[in-house]
């Protein structure tokens, strides 16, 4: 058993940049043949796609809180490559605000980028598996849904949903050997975290056990693991990947 993902093809979504990229990569150097999923970063997306290992990878542009394009998407996608084996749903975002000043619109659009996508993606790459009784599914979620957040709540609320509904459909698919799992990172050093504060950073610093912030990669190791066979015993979990800042 090992971490040979050849013949596998693998969906990324928000895989333009930032923790889905190193995903894609990671994906492509063990073999797979990665379809890109991404919203807008045409030019970042064609750099990641540049530089992956391997052949036959493709773009594939459209918004993932959006039924009509998901599907679109996806259809495409099954007609590119035949069958999905991998499907990562990791495009995220955020829209920070205390709750007072939370505008419905920051709340909606966070829980339909990050919660709704997920049910969308999900629901067909299941479909797609359920045919060959075969498959494994990965959502990200985040250390901010296990522990709350002052100031993203809607990211919240979002990332726990996810966990939820993973646990959910692991119990509805186990039988058909589609395992779901969901993978939580601590502070990973990113487009979404670059914004933060030198105060704030070095607050996080102080409380994460191993000193430092997570790098896109380590995301992308525990990925290959939970997609591969030596985790094919193991379904409805979430993978922390924080540093040990969860015991903090
Ligand atoms: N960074 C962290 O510390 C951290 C911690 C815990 C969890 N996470 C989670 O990890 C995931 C990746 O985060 P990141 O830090 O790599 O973020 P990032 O650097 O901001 O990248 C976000 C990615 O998602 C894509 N995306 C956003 N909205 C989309 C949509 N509607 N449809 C399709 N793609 C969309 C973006 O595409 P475009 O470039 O085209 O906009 C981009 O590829 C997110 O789910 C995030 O919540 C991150």
């Amino acid at each position: 058993m090992n971490l040979d993902f050849k013949n596998k093809n693998v969906l990324v979504t928000g895989a333009s940049r930032g923790i889905g990229s190193s995903i894609a990569f990671a994906f492509a150097q063990a073999g797979a043949r990665i379809a890109l999923n991404y919203a807008s970063s045409d030019e970042r997306a064609q750099e990641v796609l540049k530089t992956l290992p391997g052949s036959g990878h493709g773009l594939y542009k459209f918004d993932v809180a959006q039924a009509d394009q998901v599907e679109g998407g996806i259809e495409k996608i099954l007609k590119d490559f035949g069958s999905l084996q991998v499907v990562v749903n990791n495009a995220g975002i955020t829209r920070d605000q205390i709750l007072l000043r939370m505008k419905e619109d920051d709340w909606d659009q966070v829980m339909q980028t990050n919660l709704k996508s997920v049910f969308l993606v999900t629901r067909l790459a299941v479909k797609s598996m359920l045919k060959a009784r075969h498959g494994s599914i990965i959502n990200v979620s985040s250390i901010i849904g296990q522990t709350g957040q002052a100031g993203q709540s809607n990211y919240a609320a979002a990332k726990a949903g996810i966990i939820a509904f993973t646990k959910s459909i692991a119990l509805e698919v186990a039988s058909r050997s589609i395992r779901i799992n969901c993978i939580a990172p601590g502070f990973i050093e990113t487009d979404m975290t670059k914004s933060l504060s030198e105060d704030v950073r070095k607050g996080i610093l102080d409380r994460v056990p191993m000193g430092s912030m997570g790098k896109p990669e380590d995301i992308a190791g525990g990925c290959l693991f939970l997609a591969s066979p030596l985790a094919s015993y193991i379904t409805g979990h979430t993978l922390d990947v924080n540093g040990g800042l969860l015991m903090n």
